[in-house]
């Protein structure tokens, strides 16, 4: 690592490769806003600085690879969403984002919920101290011992997705003496506009009891039946990283139909209603995200327009942003390992990470952006690709991109919006050790999920 300029070497291709090159951008060394953490800059070095702490004295006292998570920023979008959607509403966080004991007493202290949907996930939080009762429990094959634990601890509701599950759960809460508040989840048709395997409201796939062909209305039906169970509304969640309102706007247009069915049927108003997560954040500067009061306004009155329409009481609101809260607060931090020239081509530049703490890239081909942090270069700007050290190919983790044509080994780079879904996707392929989470607010840096080591492997290894 080093602040200074390092030698120009010959790699500029004068024509693009293929990929998602547009023009390069007018300055490298700009940080776009919209991409990066907000409290993210430039030191007078030129030294990128995150919460106060310049990412050479993180990569020197926390190592590379690492996320950086600034803890301001965290509890400034929490608390966004909180406010946007106010005192008759509900914002649950989705954990499957990133979740840690630290994220959980943010949470808690900002007045959010938390959506949970796995028993780890269940365990996290109750460790960290958030009341049961703020807890939703998602998932669409909880087991028993899972099941058992979330009714024992007393959740606040558990989102039924099966047929099987609303008797699974009805006879354990009734085996206990206790009636469990519960969703049910279902799907409305609406395709969502992102990739296929990250949306989630069609109907071709496993979430959720289809609104179709009356199978909902059944659900809904057996659900009223049991002694273990009290409804209290209907779950929807359409997809993720959505930018477009639309398909919340046929959701809940859908969601609303069934609740005015079940009225008309049962004389029962259910008095609540999820549109679940899945708002988009920004991961380079084409994109353009909507801010949470922006979204809460056009939700609430999606939702209360429907409802006045079909003449019933507007259900209270709830939500599950998990990206759109931490996505944009952490970046990873990489240590340059080598730089590869490939001729008329581009070039490839790898670091000691990879699809083990950022598996998205060749997941879901999704789009990032890069910039060195160690230092400022006005060296022309280099179509590159930034790779991992991983023994496959598709071990990419930003497919193009422009770095700097003097970046050389010993760089820091710097990836943002790696916030969500990096470390909570993360794997030890090929034996790659996990990277911590450091949490960098006010000049400070701490670990609150730590590297993993040799002997974290070797502990699971039992011979
Ligand atoms: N609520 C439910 C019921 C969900 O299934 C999800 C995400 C969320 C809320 C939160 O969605 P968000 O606001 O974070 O988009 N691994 C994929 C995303 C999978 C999302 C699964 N469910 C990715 O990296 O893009």
């Amino acid at each position: 690592m080093s602040r200074s300029a390092h030698p120009a070497g010959p790699r500029h291709a004068d024509v693009l490769p293929e990929g998602h090159y547009s023009a390069p951008p007018a300055d490298l060394n700009a940080l776009d806003p919209k991409v990066w953490a907000r409290t993210v800059a430039r030191d007078d070095d030129g030294v990128v600085t995150v919460g106060g702490v310049d990412v050479l004295t993180l990569a020197e006292q926390h190592g590379t690879p690492a996320y950086i998570l600034d803890e301001a920023d965290f509890r400034d979008r929490a608390r966004a969403w909180r406010t946007a959607f106010g005192a008759d509403a509900d914002v649950f966080y989705a954990g499957k984002a990133f979740l840690s004991r630290a994220v959980v007493r943010w949470l808690h202290e900002e007045g959010l919920n938390l959506d949970v949907c796995s028993g780890g996930e269940l365990a996290t939080a109750l460790s960290a101290g958030m009341p049961a009762d703020r807890i939703a429990f998602h998932g669409n094959n909880k087991s028993t011992v899972e099941i058992e634990r979330a009714v024992d601890a007393g959740v606040g509701r558990i989102v039924l997705d099966s047929f099987q599950e609303i008797v699974r759960v009805a006879h354990i809460a009734q085996s206990r003496g206790k009636r469990q508040r519960v969703q049910i989840r279902v799907t409305v048709g609406v395709e969502a506009h992102t990739h296929e395997f990250i949306a989630t409201a069609h109907e071709d796939q496993k979430f959720g009891i289809p609104l179709a062909g009356g199978q909902a209305a059944e659900a809904v039906r057996r659900a009223l039946q049991l002694d273990g169970l009290e409804l209290i509304g209907i779950h929807s969640h359409i997809g993720s990283q959505i930018f477009d309102m639309s398909g919340f706007e046929v959701a809940a247009h859908r969601v609303v139909g069934l609740l005015k069915d079940i009225r008309d049927e049962h004389g029962v108003e259910l008095p609540e209603i999820d549109l679940g997560g899945g708002l988009g954040i920004a991961y380079t500067s084409d994109d353009d995200p909507r801010e949470p009061h922006e979204i809460a306004k056009a939700l609430t009155e999606i939702v209360t327009r429907e409802c006045e329409s079909a003449r019933l009481r507007t259900p209270r609101i709830s939500v599950e942003p998990g990206r759109a809260i931490v996505g944009p607060t952490a970046f990873t931090l990489y240590e340059v390992g080598t730089v590869k020239p490939l001729d008329g081509l581009r070039t490839y530049v790898s670091v000691d990470g990879g699809m083990s703490d950022n598996i998205r890239t060749a997941l879901y081909d999704a789009e990032y952006s890069v910039a060195l942090v160690s230092r400022v270069s006005d060296a022309a700007p280099m179509p590159a690709r930034v790779v991992g050290k991983h023994c496959e190919s598709g071990d990419i983790v930003v497919k193009d991109a422009f770095l700097p044509a003097d970046l050389a080994p010993g760089d820091l780079i710097a990836v943002p919006a790696t916030g969500a879904y990096c470390r909570s996707m993360a794997s030890n392929y090929n034996h790659v050790l996990r990277p911590p989470v450091v949490v960098v607010h006010e000049g400070e840096s701490r670990v609150v999920v730590r590297r993993e080591t040799e002997e974290d492997l070797l502990r699971l290894d039992v011979g």
